[in-house]
């Protein structure tokens, strides 16, 4: 497959005699793909039922002639002033109780029902007039669902369909006490309508009751996607896509992407490493203008499977960003970098964001390909040069990887529901599964729980709420926390974990501050959450007990690894199942896909590993022996 690049462009920002010079110079540069349209609502539709498609049927044109295809967004991520007028009652609401307001985005509701159908009803327009055009090659659904935590309203909306959502799902309301434990602090329901959303409780709400809604709050995500995406389909037989963020828990990815022909995410290296990530200052400081080495590539391969392989980057930062606490500049050469390791792991195109930075309103700090005076940015070059180098390389493909690791958004709502210790936080701990699989060189499968764990040597699948029989099916390491609570989040009845094929027994459970961690004998420690571990056979021991035990083909760990126990257990386990590790170089990463190894330098100072030495942002690629 061709591997490509594009950008994102908004005309209505623009005179329209600029129109054609933008997109001459977009092909010059060697982008094929431009994205329009996701926030033009107010000029699409001036007034309710008032349209004017007359400048988005000639800007598609002017970019269409000029060769690009085009993704067209539905606008609902921004719906117009009239649009509050009209519903004054469409806004999400906080967890204080408070409706958000206008002037901004994303101030919609999912579970306002009239809103969803104006949303139906606009992508419906766009759907009939230009579902046939040629020049438009994909479509992008809203923007970036749950960008500032929108996914998640309190609302009177909301509260009336997640009782319904309840009644559907639990049928009575004496099902739903005992599934919930309600007869605990006389929380007992007699009607669904008296069931209020978890928030404003005067302590912590039933834990039950928040992972219901969390279920809930994601489901409505999902509902608002399909009615677009099936209207969408009615008159288009281009792909429909999706942009997620990096970081979102809020609803499952999973469920979305089902719906979804290619997943796509926005990629923001150097603002989510100051404002997303808990790095530590040295981290901070050592890859400020880089991004973190992992955390784009761990995005990547979630999305990866989120959409059954075929995935994008919607918008790549170019230059500095407006919405972190700080903003540098990326160092020269990161731009080509972070576009390289995408298609590394398999994007089949990369767009960057935006064509031209915006002289006003909120944005107007945030960088471009151009500058507002349309003068070269420096990523515009960067650009170029991975158009023309990705033309010299040809076609990569996408390799499987050897491991697998298991992302599950219901085990991250409910951890976050009751995480018994201050920093339990499931991503995180995936997440640090993931560097410690990196750091040994190992290109990694993010993959849902669900996966056919036999199609892989080895799945990591830490943290799981419920575990699925993994019996028989390569090497699978579960733990800490695994299988300790039923689907409605209560102790299972045999006591926890319960997971088929592992005789093991956790009398108790405690959590650790960050300053008590246990030693692990022979190196490392856990810390944070440690399961006492009784049963099945010891591997790993600390002074009070297992740190990690195996029965067949299972291994449980005891605890939160730290990073040099992380690393002993993937040099344990990878030697059972005869898989290489390599130890890299702290700042290196490497990708493999089907013909080629590629190598990347996240670090601030050259790198030489496998004979070559690899500059900053610079990336090696070899052909696979
Ligand atoms: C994304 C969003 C874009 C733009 C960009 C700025 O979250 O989709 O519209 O706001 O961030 O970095």
């Amino acid at each position: 497959m061709k591997r490509t690049l594009g950008v994102c462009y908004y005309p209505e920002h623009w005179p329209e005699d600029m129109w054609a010079r933008d997109a001459a110079q977009m092909v010059e540069t060697g982008l094929s793909w431009v994205r329009i349209g996701e926030f033009a609502w107010s000029r699409m539709e001036p007034q309710p039922g008032q349209f004017d498609w007359g400048w988005l049927d000639r800007a598609i044109d002017v970019l269409g002639g000029a060769g690009l295809q085009v993704i067209l967004g539905t606008p609902t991520a921004t719906p117009p002033r009239w649009m509050a007028d009209k519903h004054p009652d469409m806004f999400a609401f906080d967890d204080q109780g408070r409706p958000r307001g206008f002037g901004s985005r994303r101030h919609y509701c999912f579970s306002h029902d009239a809103y969803r159908e104006e949303s139906r009803r606009i992508t419906r327009l766009m759907a009939e007039r230009y579902g046939k055009n040629p020049h438009v090659a994909a479509w992008q659904t809203d923007n970036e669902y749950d960008c500032h935590d929108t996914a998640i309203s309190y609302s009177p909306h909301a509260r009336a369909a997640f009782q319904d959502w309840c009644a559907q799902r639990y049928q009575s309301t004496d099902a739903l006490n005992r599934a919930w434990g309600n007869v605990f602090w006389s929380m007992d329901y007699d009607r669904f309508d008296q069931i209020e959303l978890p928030n404003l409780t005067v302590t912590e709400p039933n834990p039950a009751h928040v992972l219901a809604f969390r279920r809930f709050s994601s489901d409505q995500v999902v509902r608002f996607n399909r009615v677009q995406c099936d209207e969408i389909r009615a008159y288009s037989a281009a792909p429909i896509i999706h942009n997620f963020m990096g970081r979102i828990t809020a609803f499952d990815h999973y469920d979305v992407g089902a719906d979804l022909d290619i997943s796509s995410w926005d990629s923001y290296p150097m603002g989510f490493l100051l404002d997303r990530m808990g790095a530590t200052d040295e981290e901070k400081a050592r890859y400020l203008r880089q991004g973190d080495p992992d955390f784009q590539a761990f995005h990547h391969d979630l999305y990866r499977a989120t959409s059954r392989g075929r995935w994008w980057i919607m918008e790549q930062q170019p230059g500095p960003v407006n919405w972190a606490p700080w903003n540098p500049a990326p160092l020269p050469g990161m731009p080509r970098l972070w576009a390289w390791e995408a298609f590394a792991h398999g994007a089949e195109t990369v767009c960057y964001f935006r064509w031209r930075q915006a002289p006003f309103a909120q944005e107007q700090m945030h960088a471009g390909l151009l500058q507002p005076n349309s003068d070269p940015a420096p990523a515009l070059d960067e650009a170029a040069q991975v158009a023309r180098e990705m033309g010299q390389l040809g076609d990569v493909g996408t390799a499987t990887a050897r491991v697998a690791l298991v992302f599950d958004y219901d085990s991250a709502y409910a951890w976050e529901a009751q995480p018994q210790g201050a920093d339990f936080d499931y991503f995180q701990l995936v997440f640090d599964c993931y560097k410690a699989l990196r750091r040994k060189g190992l290109s990694v499968d993010v993959v849902p729980k669900t996966v056919d764990a036999a199609a892989y040597g080895l799945v990591f699948a830490p943290g799981l709420l419920t575990v699925p029989d993994y019996r028989g099916a390569g090497h699978v390491v579960l733990g800490p926390r695994a299988g300790s609570k039923t689907e409605e989040f209560s102790i299972p009845d045999g006591g926890a974990p319960d997971i088929q094929g592992l005789d093991l027994h956790v009398p108790f459970v405690e959590t650790l501050p960050p300053f008590a961690p246990i030693p692990v004998q022979g190196g490392g420690a856990i810390q944070k959450w440690r399961d006492q571990l009784e049963g099945a056979g010891a591997i790993f021991q600390t002074a009070s007990g297992a740190a990690a035990v195996r029965q067949g083909n299972l291994t449980y760990l005891g605890g939160w690894p730290d990073e040099l126990f992380w690393a002993r257990i993937i040099d344990d386990v990878t030697a059972l199942v005869d898989i290489e590790t390599t130890d890299l170089p702290r700042d290196l990463r490497l990708r493999d896909t089907d013909t080629h190894r590629f190598y990347f330098n996240y670090g601030p100072h050259p790198v030489d590993f496998a004979g070559q030495t690899i500059d900053p942002a610079g990336v090696y690629w070899e052909p696979l022996k």
